[in-house]
């Protein structure tokens, strides 16, 4: 059985298709409508609803802590011992303090940011995700951040925009929620009695393993079963290539891999935390990796996905993987006969073929002490800015000393089957001085280390040319630290560069 609030409902499921996604359920168990299923991959956000989740802070007090997502991702099991809020709840039933609507939905009202109102409701909860958790207006930059996963195709945003902000300048009303849910984790607590919540449907059950032993021991037991951590490529082959999986192991409450932790330096982090959760860590070490975090996906699948479901997909673009590679970092690999630990640059073998075995689970990411002479680069090359894949992802990592690369570490995505490292650029670079002229060089070798495709995201010339330019570019950022990089870059170069990253300016 799983257990979790629903607005102010406390919920018991015990029978349940286990590949049920809280949308589907939402929709077809309950009525509740509100919630809209617009894409069914995590694209459009109309199916935005909040989770709330207890979180103990340093001081040892419990809080809850609420975060926009998407219920077309998310499955319903792993809403267990958490507070899902949807559109419904935000109403005065709710809110004693409310005569009418919530400071968030009288905003868009009265900024005429709804019309046809299909993207509303997801709207409102992406909002109000942001109204919950900054007392004051965090600012406009932070509005779009919190908006990159909900279109809209009537309003134009600008009224949106315009919505999130004068949300602020009504009385603000005490929130319910945190109250709420403290109540119900009360009642939970005192009626847990399974080892280990599930859902089932006939021979067909969801297993939410609490611990790493509970995980691993039924990985051995049904060493076919479809593990799921956030859900965010998981659910999509649900929707959509109809996958129907008899058992279904979730990763989301396994303790140990929801944990991290600092080792002298090197950053471990448990393979089921949240983008969301560890990044503001993984900046203060790597600061220049904001420009590929911050470019996952859209809020609502950074507060989901987790680097172990980035690993575990095994996607030649998934993001984390180049810049993972670049850093060295490496990855353990637990089953019920122990952990072994490998590079994350062995782990990739084929086009979505690892070498992780059917009994193993990915545990933890050991990201390295950063090296005192490290420069890094990130670029992630795509379509769009907000919520795109990458069509090339290139991460660069040097070390240097009296002005000689000593070591290089390049790795890209979209390039090839799989994440891999350019040993030729790496080769090239090492032993040279450092200066623009030595990345111009090392350029030169991208053809000897990828012959990628060409697709509908872009032609093998386009990520071959964009290739070299980025680490013309990257010289650029790391020889001349204020120099302007468009008055630097190659004219002949016949390639846009759409993003950068300044932030190893
Ligand atoms: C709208 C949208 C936009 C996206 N944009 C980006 C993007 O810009 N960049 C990017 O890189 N990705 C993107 N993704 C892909 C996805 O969000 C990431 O790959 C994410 O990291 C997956 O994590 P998850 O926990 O949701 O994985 P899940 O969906 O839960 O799992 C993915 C796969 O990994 C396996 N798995 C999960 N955890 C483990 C583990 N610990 N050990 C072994 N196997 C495991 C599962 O069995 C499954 O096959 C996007 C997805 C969506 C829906
Ligand atoms: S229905 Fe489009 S993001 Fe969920
Ligand atoms: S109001 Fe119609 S899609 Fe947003």
């Amino acid at each position: 059985m799983i257990q979790f609030l629903l607005n102010d409902t406390p919920i018991e499921v015990q029978e349940c298709s286990p590949s049920f996604t809280i949308l589907d359920w939402l929709r077809t168990k309950k009525g509740k409508v509100g919630t809209k299923e617009g894409c069914a991959t995590g694209d459009c956000g109309a199916c935005t609803i909040l989770v709330g989740e207890e979180k103990i802070n340093k001081d040892g007090h419990a809080h809850w802590h609420y975060k926009a997502m998407n219920s077309c991702l998310l499955l319903l099991g792993n809403a267990h011992g958490k507070h899902i809020m949807t559109v419904e709840g935000v109403t005065p039933a709710l809110y004693p303090t409310l005569n009418d609507l919530h400071p968030v939905q009288r905003a868009l009202v009265e900024c005429h940011g709804s019309q046809c109102g299909f993207c509303t409701p997801g709207i409102i909860m992406s909002l109000l995700a942001l109204y919950i958790n900054n007392a004051t207006y965090p600012g406009k930059k932070a509005v779009i951040h919190a908006l990159g996963g909900n279109l809209c195709r009537c309003t134009g945003y600008s009224p949106i925009l315009l919505a999130a902000e004068k949300a602020y300048s009504f009385d603000r009303t005490n929130e319910p929620y945190s109250q709420l849910a403290t109540q119900f984790k009360a009642s939970l607590k005192a009626s847990a009695v399974d080892d280990v919540p599930f859902l089932k449907n006939g021979p067909r059950t969801f297993f939410l393993p609490q611990s790493a032993k509970q995980l691993v021991d039924l990985k051995a037991l049904y060493p076919h079963a479809h593990l799921v951590a956030g859900g965010t490529d998981f659910a999509i082959e649900l929707s959509q290539n109809l996958l129907l999986p008899d058992i279904i192991i979730s990763l989301s409450q396994a303790k140990e891999l929801t944990q991290m932790s600092d080792n002298n330096g090197m950053l471990h982090i448990g393979a089921a935390v949240p983008y969301s959760q560890f990044v503001d860590t993984f900046y203060a070490y790597y600061p220049e990796s904001k420009e590929l975090f911050e470019r996952l996906g859209s809020s609502q699948v950074r507060n989901s996905g987790t680097l172990g479901g980035s690993l575990g997909n095994a996607s030649p673009i998934g993001d984390p993987a180049p810049l993972l590679i670049a850093l060295n970092a490496s990855m353990e690999l637990l089953s019920a006969h122990g952990v072994r630990t490998i590079k994350v640059a062995d782990y990739f073998v084929d086009y979505k073929k690892t070498v992780l075995k059917n009994d193993e689970v990915i545990s933890t990411i050991i990201i390295p002490k950063r090296a005192k002479s490290l420069k890094l680069a990130c670029h992630k090359i795509s379509k769009r800015f907000e919520d795109d894949i990458s069509t090339v992802c290139l991460v660069l990592a040097i070390e240097h000393s009296q002005n000689i690369i000593t070591a290089a570490r390049c790795a890209m995505g979209g390039m090839a089957a799989i994440p891999k490292s350019a040993t030729h650029i790496e080769q090239q670079l090492i032993s040279q001085p450092l200066n623009v002229s030595s990345f111009i060089d090392a350029a030169t070798a991208i053809e000897h280390d990828f012959a990628p495709m060409s697709d509908v995201r872009a032609s093998a010339t386009y990520r071959i040319t964009v290739s070299k330019n980025l680490l013309q570019r990257i010289g650029i950022e790391f020889c001349h630290k204020n120099t302007d990089l468009n008055s630097n870059l190659n004219k002949n170069n016949n390639i846009a560069i759409t993003r950068i990253s300044h932030a190893s300016l």
